[in-house]
């Protein structure tokens, strides 16, 4: 027996070439803005218990639905109420007795590696990793729904920014191999997202090797550590808190093809550990400037940065989803990050 959510839709979600949300017609109807919608609770299966697969779990949840995080580690400090189970989604059998123990009707794949750097240094093993995972989803799970956490990596970024309808040509191993994913999925009988966002941001603990440039910036500041920060890199970083709840609408609307998912504004990286350091009131000639080619950034775009002909119309259509600016973003964590940085002090 299937359990229901009550969702505030709006009616004018739309079809179009590149993008298709799914209208429930059966729904009562509401007021001229909103409708009702039906919705099921949703078994949806998570491939990464990451960064950002994490907080996707934690919003599913609280939106209603039964999420189970799945990844070869249990990763560490892992919150006691997420469900979590030990997978390598690149072996198919494993994978399969996962799936028919569940039955999904979602799966999202959130997995690594994610460290763009260290692609570069082992292209097959990233390769093999994104192409394989999301063949092993398509052909195991042909019914469930499928949402690819793709990247902006997908461009070279030599134009200052690129909308779905723009030619993907990578420039780095982690671009290529997750465009490998991505053209996996195209080919995909089943209905799929792809979902390409922009550099994930916010606060995390240090137990991946490496940390997102928000959480990694405020530490450094905080501790009176000299910040590098490559001198041309942009980006359209997105609040994790904001992706996670637009991943979760387009679960839960099952929102098929491409959609650019990344924040409002595009903003050098030196511009934004500056911002930081003024809102939380930390030393900003801790920041210095460095060649990102001389840096473990050498192999980024120069331009991380995606806009959307689609995201702000399914913003305006949905209530409780936001997308902030970085600026807004550090000032809705400050009163959250008390305890953890010696910040605010009278
Ligand atoms: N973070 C960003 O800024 C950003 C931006 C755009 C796109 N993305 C995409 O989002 C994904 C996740 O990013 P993230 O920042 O959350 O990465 P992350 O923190 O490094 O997490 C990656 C997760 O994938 C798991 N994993 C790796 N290989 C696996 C396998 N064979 N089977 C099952 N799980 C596996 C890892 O755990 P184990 O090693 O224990 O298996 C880990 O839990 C990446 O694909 C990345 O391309 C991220």
């Amino acid at each position: 027996m299937r359990r229901f959510l009550v969702k505030e839709v709006h009616p004018c979600i739309h079809a179009s070439a590149h993008l298709c949300v799914r209208r429930n017609d059966h729904a009562p109807r509401g007021n001229p803005q909103c409708r009702r919608e039906l919705s099921f609770i949703m078994q949806v299966l998570i491939i990464g218990s990451g960064f950002v697969g994490r907080c996707l779990a934690v919003r599913l949840a609280s939106e209603g639905h039964d999420a189970t995080l799945a990844s070869r580690h249990r990763p560490a400090g892992l919150a006691p109420e997420l469900a979590w189970l030990g997978l390598d989604a690149a072996d198919r059998d494993a994978f399969a007795a996962v799936l028919h123990r569940l039955r999904p009707d979602a799966i999202v794949l959130v997995h690594g590696p994610s460290d763009i750097s260290l692609c570069e240094y082992s292209p097959d093993e990233a390769m093999c990793s994104h192409a394989v995972i999301a063949r092993n989803a398509c052909r195991l799970a042909p019914h469930a729904y499928k949402l690819l956490v793709s990247t902006d990596n997908v461009f070279d970024g030599r134009q200052e920014s690129y909308a779905e309808d723009a030619p993907p040509l990578p420039a780095n191993a982690y671009g290529r191999a997750k465009l490998a994913a991505e053209q996996v999925l195209s080919q995909c009988s089943g209905d799929f997202l792809i979902a390409r966002t922009s550099l994930v941001y916010g606060w995390e603990e240090a137990d991946r090797g490496w940390i997102n440039f928000f959480a990694l910036a405020l530490r450094r500041l905080a501790a009176g550590d000299i910040l590098e920060v490559p001198d041309a890199l942009w980006n359209t970083p997105i609040f994790v808190e904001d992706a996670a709840a637009i991943y979760t609408r387009c679960i839960e609307q099952s929102v098929m093809g491409i959609l650019h998912v990344a924040g409002p504004q595009r903003i050098s990286r030196l511009d934004w550990a500056r911002l930081l350091a003024d809102e939380y009131e930390l030393d900003a000639s801790l920041i210095r400037p460095i060649a990102a080619d001389a840096s473990r950034y050498f192999c980024r775009p120069r331009n991380s940065c995606l806009s959307s002909h689609h995201l702000p119309a399914l913003l305006s259509a949905w209530p409780n989803v936001q997308c902030r600016s970085p600026a807004q973003a550090a000032v809705h964590m400050k009163p959250l990050l008390h305890g953890h940085l010696p910040i605010n002090k009278e």
